[in-house]
C-alpha cells in the first residue's frame, strides 16, 4: 500500500542538479535548503544512486546525520540499475543498465549508508535493463521488503509492457516518467492510462523540460510553448513555470511533478500556486503548441 505521504503531497523535490551536476551545493546549502523545503511541507527528495557521479546521496545524506530531527521528517525516493563510467567506480568500464537481484539489493545497502537512513520510502529502478528478469527483481523487492528496507518500489522509463509484466509478479506503486507540456509521450503511449488502471502515481521528472524554455530560445517548439503559456501566465496573473505545472495538475492520474531547482524562490512559489487550474480548452492550446497543430 503506497505510502499516503507521497500521495499527498504537491511536489517531490529533486536532487540531480543540487550537487556536482549543477549547484554545487555546499554542505550547508544542502542544509538550508532541506530546511527551508521540509518548513514549506515538502518533505520527499527524489534521489539516484548516480547523482554527481554517486556523490548526491552522500552529501545530502552528510546533513541528514549531523540533523536527527530532519532525518525523521524527510521521505526519500532513490534509484538504482545505471552503472556509469566514472572515476567514482573503477569497475565500470562501460556504461550499461544491471538490475539484477545482486545489483539492487547491493545498491540498496549502499544508498541507505550513504543517506543515512534505515529505510527508503519509495525505490525505483531507474531504467529498463534490457536483460532483467522479473522473478529475480520479485526476488529482491520481496527481500527488500521483508527487511524493512524499503516501503514502496516502482520504476522509471519503462515501456507500458515492461511495466505490466514487472507488475504481474511484484506490486509497482510508482512510475517516475519524463512528462512535461513539452514532452508529451506519457499521454499519448498509454503510460498514464496505465497508472490510473492500476493506480500507481506517476511522478514526473523534467517537468518543464531542464528549464531550457525560461531563458532566449532558438527552437522553435520551445518558443510556441513559451509563447502559449504567456499567454496564459498574464491571465492568471502568474509565472510561466506555474502555467507548466498546472498542464500536468490537469490531468486525472494525479501526476506529481519533481521540481529540478535548487531555488527556494522557485519551490515556494510553485507551493504557493498548487490549485492553479487550467480549463480543457488552455489545456489543448498548451498541447498545439508543442505539437504545432490541432488535434484531429
Ligand atoms: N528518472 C529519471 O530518469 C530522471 C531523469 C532526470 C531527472 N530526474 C529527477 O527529476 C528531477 C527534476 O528534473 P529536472 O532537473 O530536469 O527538472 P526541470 O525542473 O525541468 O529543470 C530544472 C532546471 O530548470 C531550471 N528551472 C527550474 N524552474 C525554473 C524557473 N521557474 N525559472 C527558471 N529556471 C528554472 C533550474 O535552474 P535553477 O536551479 O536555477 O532554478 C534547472 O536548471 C531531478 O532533480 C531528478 O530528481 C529523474
Amino acid at each position: 500500500m503506497l505510502n499516503p505521504n507521497l500521495k499527498a503531497t504537491p511536489f517531490i523535490v529533486g536532487t540531480m542538479r543540487l550537487g556536482t551536476w549543477g549547484a554545487q551545493f555546499s554542505s550547508q546549502a544542502y542544509e538550508k535548503f532541506i530546511d527551508q523545503c521540509v518548513d514549506l511541507g515538502l518533505t520527499h527528495f527524489d534521489h539516484a544512486d548516480i547523482y554527481g557521479h554517486y556523490t548526491t546521496e552522500a552529501a545530502f545524506g552528510a546533513v541528514l546525520k549531523r540533523r536527527a530531527d530532519l532525518r525523521k521528517k524527510v521521505q526519500l525516493t532513490t534509484k538504482c540499475g545505471i552503472r556509469l563510467v566514472t572515476p567514482n567506480r573503477p569497475a565500470h568500464q562501460l556504461k550499461s543498465y544491471d538490475l539484477s537481484k545482486a545489483h539492487i539489493i547491493a545498491s540498496v545497502e549502499h544508498s541507505l549508508q550513504a543517506l543515512g537512513k534505515s529505510v527508503l520510502d519509495c525505490f525505483l529502478l531507474h531504467r529498463p535493463d534490457f536483460l532483467m528478469d522479473p522473478h529475480e527483481i520479485a526476488e529482491a523487492f520481496t527481500q527488500l521488503k521483508a527487511a524493512g528496507k524499503v516501503l514502496d518500489v516502482g520504476v522509471s522509463n519503462f515501456s507500458t509492457s515492461q511495466f505490466e509484466l514487472l507488475h504481474s509478479f511484484t506490486p509497482l506503486s510508482i512510475h517516475q516518467v519524463e512528462i512535461s507540456a513539452l514532452h508529451l509521450a506519457a499521454f499519448q503511449d498509454g503510460t498514464l492510462d496505465q497508472c490510473l488502471q492500476h493506480q500507481v502515481i506517476p511522478t514526473a521528472w523534467s517537468p518543464f523540460g531542464g528549464g531550457a524554455i525560461f531563458g532566449e530560445t532558438a527552437n522553435p517548439v520551445q518558443a510556441r510553448l513559451k509563447a502559449a503559456a504567456e499567454v496564459l501566465a498574464q491571465q492568471y496573473d502568474t509565472g510561466v513555470d506555474q502555467i507548466l505545472l498546472a498542464f500536468l495538475r490537469s490531468h486525472p492520474a494525479g501526476i506529481i511533478p519533481i521540481l529540478g531547482t535548487s531555488k527556494i524562490e522557485r519551490i515556494k512559489a510553485a507551493y504557493a500556486q498548487q490549485n492553479l487550474q487550467l480549463t480543457k480548452a488552455e489545456w489543448y492550446a498548451l498541447w498545439q503548441a508543442t505539437t504545432g497543430e490541432e488535434v484531429a
